[in-house]
Parts: C-alpha cells; sequence; structure tokens
C-alpha cells in the first residue's frame, strides 16, 4: 500500500529482516532477531517492539542464527502471505533442534487469527502476541523461559502505544513511518484485518507531533502517516478542549519544518474530504500523492464488498483530487475475481483504471479469509484460471497507464529528497518526487547527500523508475 512498486507489495517487503543499524553501542546479554512481512503498520509495530524488548535487555541482531528469541510479525491479508510465514517458522523450528533454548515467537496479525492454535494443534511456536498485547511481551518471554507456552492475543480498544518511541533499526536514516491509528471499523466484506487488528483507534496527536519532530531531529526528512483509513483519524484535547481531525493533524506535522516531507496511507475514498486535499495544497512539504483504493470498478461488486461508494463516487472523488491538487500522484489497489464477479464487471473495472489513469496500482486476485463477511455470505465461485487472467489483464493495462503517466513527466521537473545511491551504481541517486515516483540520476559534480533536495529533470524512464539530470540546486 505504500512505496514499494511491485504487484505484491506486501509480498514483496516480506523477508525483509529487521536489522541493528551500526550505531548500536550498547552490549546486551540475549538477543533479539525480528522479522516483519505484511503492510507497513506491521512494520512499524516492529519497531515499537524492538523498543520494548531493549528496555528488557534484549538487544537486536541481525540474524537468527546469533538470536535468542526469533520473533515473525505476520499478515493475514491473502492465504499466500500466510503460507509463506508458515513456511519460515517451520525452517526456524530447525533452529531449535540445534538450540533447544531458542525461544520462537509469532507476532501480529496471524497470531491474532489463529490465536493458540499454531501453538498447541501445530507446535510451530513457543510464543503467540496479537497486535495490541507487545507490552506483555516481556512477562510472555519470562514464562516461556520458565518451560510454558504463552499466548496473549487480547484486542484492546485504547492501545495505540503512544508513549514509546520505537527503535528506527531499519530505517534508510531519510524516511519513517509513523502510526497515527490501530484498527479498522469499515468492515470491507473480504478483508480480514477488522479481526486481526480490533477496533479503530486514534493516538493522542501530541505524541505523533513530538516523535514525527523526533525523527526530523534525528535527521528523517520524509513521513509517512500510517493508519487503515487515515482519513476517519479523529482525536479529542483535552487540554485544549479541541477535536483534532485528519485536516489538522497534517498541518500540525507539516508545521515542524518546511524541509520535512508529510505522506499518509491509507484514504478510503468514501473518508477523503476536501478539507484534508486543501490542507495538502496550501503546505508544499505535503506530498502531492494519495493511495486511493478502488477494490472494483463494478457498483454491484462495491456493493457486496461492503465499500460504500459508487463508481460514480469514486470518478468524482478523483477529479476532485485532480482539480484541487493538479499534478498529484493517484494509486490504486484492486482485486480481481472476487465472489459473483462476471466479464462484464471486470471490464468494468478495467474502464475505471482507464478514467481514473492511475500511476500505478497493487493488484491481487481474491482470496478467500475465513471468518469475514465475504466467507461467511458469499461463494467464492470464480475459477482460479479466471482470477488469474483478470488480474493479468488488470496488471497489463496498469502497465500501460504507467508508461502513459512516465511519458507525461518527461521533461518535467521535479524536487527530489535523495534516498540514497541507487541499486545499480554509487555514480548515480536515487530519491522520490513529491508525487511518489522514484527518480535515478547521476550524481556528476554536485557536493550533494543523502537527505538532500535537488531539482530533477526527467530525460527518460523505464518500468519502474524514472531517469533524470539535476536542475538546479537548492541551497
Ligand atoms: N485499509 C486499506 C487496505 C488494507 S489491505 C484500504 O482500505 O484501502 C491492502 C489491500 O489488500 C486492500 O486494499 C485490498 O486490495 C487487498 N486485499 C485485502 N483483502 C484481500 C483479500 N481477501 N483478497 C485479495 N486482496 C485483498
Ligand atoms: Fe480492510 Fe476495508 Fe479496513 Fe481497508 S478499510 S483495512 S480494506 S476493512
Ligand atoms: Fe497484513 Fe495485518 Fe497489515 S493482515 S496487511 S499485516 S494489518
Amino acid at each position: 500500500m505504500l512505496e514499494i512498486l511491485s504487484k505484491e507489495h506486501d509480498e514483496a517487503r516480506q523477508g525483509e529482516a529487521f536489522t541493528a543499524g551500526a550505531g548500536e553501542q550498547r552490549s546486551y546479554a540475549r538477543h533479539f532477531y525480528i522479522e516483519s512481512y505484511g503492510c507497513a503498520m506491521n512494520f512499524a509495530d516492529s519497531e515499537v517492539v524492538a523498543s520494548i524488548l531493549m528496555e528488557t535487555g534484549f538487544g537486536p541482531v541481525k540474524g537468527p542464527e546469533q538470536a535468542d528469541l526469533i520473533l515473525v510479525n505476520t499478515c493475514s491479508i491473502r492465504e499466500k502471505a500466510e503460507q509463506t510465514v508458515r513456511k519460515r517458522l517451520t525452517e526456524f523450528r530447525q533452529f531449535k533442534k540445534k538450540k533447544p533454548e531458542l525461544m520462537v515467537g509469532v507476532l501480529g496479525c496471524m497470531a491474532e487469527r489463529l490465536k493458540n492454535k499454531l501453538l498447541e494443534e501445530e507446535k510451530l511456536v513457543d510464543l503467540v502476541v496479537g497486535p495490541d498485547a507487545y507490552r506483555s511481551l516481556p512477562a510472555l518471554v519470562k514464562e516461556v523461559e520458565g518451560g510454558q507456552k504463552a499466548v496473549n492475543v487480547l484486542l484492546s480498544r485504547e492501545e495505540t502505544y503512544s508513549d514509546i518511541s520505537p527503535v528506527r533499526l531499519q530505517s534508510n536514516g531519510v524516511s519513517g513511518f509513523v502510526s497515527i491509528m490501530r484498527g479498522c471499523n469499515n468492515m470491507c466484506s473480504f478483508c480480514v484485518v477488522p479481526f486481526t487488528r480490533g477496533r479503530e483507534r486514534s493516538r493522542d496527536a501530541n505524541s505523533i507531533v513530538a516523535e514525527s519532530r523526533q525523527l526530523f531531529e534525528d535527521g528523517i526528512r520524509d513521513i509517512t502517516l500510517l493508519g487503515q483509513n487515515v482519513d476517519s483519524y479523529y482525536y479529542f484535547d483535552e487540554q485544549l478542549d479541541k477535536a483534532i481531525s485528519f485536516a489538522s493533524l497534517l498541518k500540525m506535522v507539516a508545521g515542524i519544518s518546511p524541509l520535512l516531507r508529510v505522506r499518509f496511507s491509507t484514504s478510503h475514498p468514501k473518508d477523503i474530504t476536501d478539507e484534508v486535499l486543501e490542507v495538502m495544497a496550501a503546505h508544499e512539504n505535503i506530498c502531492k500523492y494519495i493511495h486511493l483504493p478502488i477494490q472494483s470498478g463494478n457498483n454491484r461488486i462495491l456493493q457486496l464488498m461492503n465499500r460504500t461508494y459508487t463508481r460514480e463516487w469514486y470518478m468524482a472523488k478523483v477529479n476532485r483530487i485532480r482539480e484541487i491538487l493538479p499534478g498529484c500522484g493517484i494509486s490504486s489497489d484492486i482485486i480481481a475475481g472476487f465472489c459473483t464477479e462476471t466479464e462484464e464487471d471486470h471490464q468494468d473495472t478495467l474502464r475505471m483504471m482507464e478514467s481514473s489513469q492511475y500511476d500505478f496500482s497493487y493488484m491481487y486476485f481474491y482470496s478467500e479469509r475465513p471468518g469475514t463477511l465475504a466467507a461467511r455470505r458469499y461463494e467464492d465461485d470464480v475459477p482460479e484460471a479466471v482470477k488469474k487472467r483478470r488480474l493479468q489483464e488488470i496488471v497489463d493495462l496498469q502497465g500501460k497507464l504507467s508508461r502513459e503517466s512516465n511519458l507525461r513527466d518527461l521533461g518535467n521537473i521535479y524536487e527530489v529528497l535523495i534516498e540514497g545511491e541507487s541499486k545499480k551504481s554509487d555514480q548515480e541517486w536515487m530519491g522520490r518526487s513529491s508525487q511518489n515516483k522514484v527518480i535515478v540520476f547521476p550524481k556528476e559534480q554536485f557536493q550533494l547527500k543523502k537527505g538532500d533536495y535537488v531539482k530533477v529533470e526527467v530525460t527518460h524512464f523505464t518500468q519502474a523508475t524514472l531517469l533524470g539530470k539535476v536542475k538546479v540546486i537548492e541551497a
């Protein structure tokens, strides 16, 4: 759902280990290794978990081999995501043969969904901790050390971990995530998130601003405010006797410094307001990029999905974005082959993609999740081969739309925030435009560094990357 330009964005991040930075000095008696799967919120949670563990004397390590405690922060969004995690847990179980005192725990959405099944039936792990129970980790680890198996999968209506400073061990030093809310109240019929993450709750705005300011002071220049549905952020500040909406929160974070870029994800089309668009327009440092998942372009399917908008409503939102924020990047999530989807319904999705002109999309075929409204009410009746063929058509069309989007960028000059050297060459920088496009350009003679802003003219492009040349360097 975020910046990863790939078909299966969450799978693309799978396996990315959470590793210790070079600056880690303190020595620890025991060590943990944490591997995160799924969405950015899970990655952000792993940073909270790291903070909790480091308070209790566990130090982070780069690989599972050196760890006394292995944690896997898991995702349940599609069956494939769960299969990948199961395979990994089976590998870790083998580690225990060589090192019997090794503790293996599962965190996150699979922990919540499967509860003690992974412990009792499958005997894959020693520890199962749901997304709202990370504060109990130290006590649960003690139980495991005492020879017990330990589980806490209680969901909370209040927990936001707002007082915990996440440990940024994996950061590129330029971009960071800040969690602003947890859970989801939307109940899209295909989606497991309301069951694994619980009720929606918003984090104290002051703690969000304080964490963002700290990140800025630590050198971070690009912050993404995270939530499943950021536009329904609502926090009542007792001291100020004032309600803070998402638009006001955006303003507060953007006010930290004009040098700090602010992004957010994800916006639900039913909730994004003109006020948010106007705040974006008024602040140059709020990035001109909106992830606005459509899921399907057919009204009957949208209703079955319980998305609560129509294609017409969605299109009106896209037009409003383009009106208030000309040149704003827009991306989407699309599901192929939801229950009862016909060829004609699928064609509606393709037509909506053409009308919306997405810069990029994350595309999936429908994967039935046990316990969801769709699993209970509708038959998963589109054959897998048909789902995959429709998905391929969606992917191909997005390929064409992305090329057209890149063509429109040719000759334009964008302000790029440098994130590091390009993967291919140490003679090139890689950065991102406000519109969230990756731009690679030669270093030339300019004395630039990570975290600098620079104007780059787009000269050509490959499938996922714009290529350019430095135009003017800002002081
Ligand atoms: N809160 C975000 C989405 C989070 S999940 C939103 O509402 O936009 C990320 C994406 O995974 C969803 O947008 C959807 O496209 C996809 N997804 C969720 N459940 C799925 C399922 N059962 N099968 C296939 N894709 C699914
Ligand atoms: Fe899932 Fe819908 Fe909530 Fe997104 S808004 S997390 S798709 S229920
Ligand atoms: Fe996956 Fe849970 Fe995120 S199901 S997408 S890790 S909220």
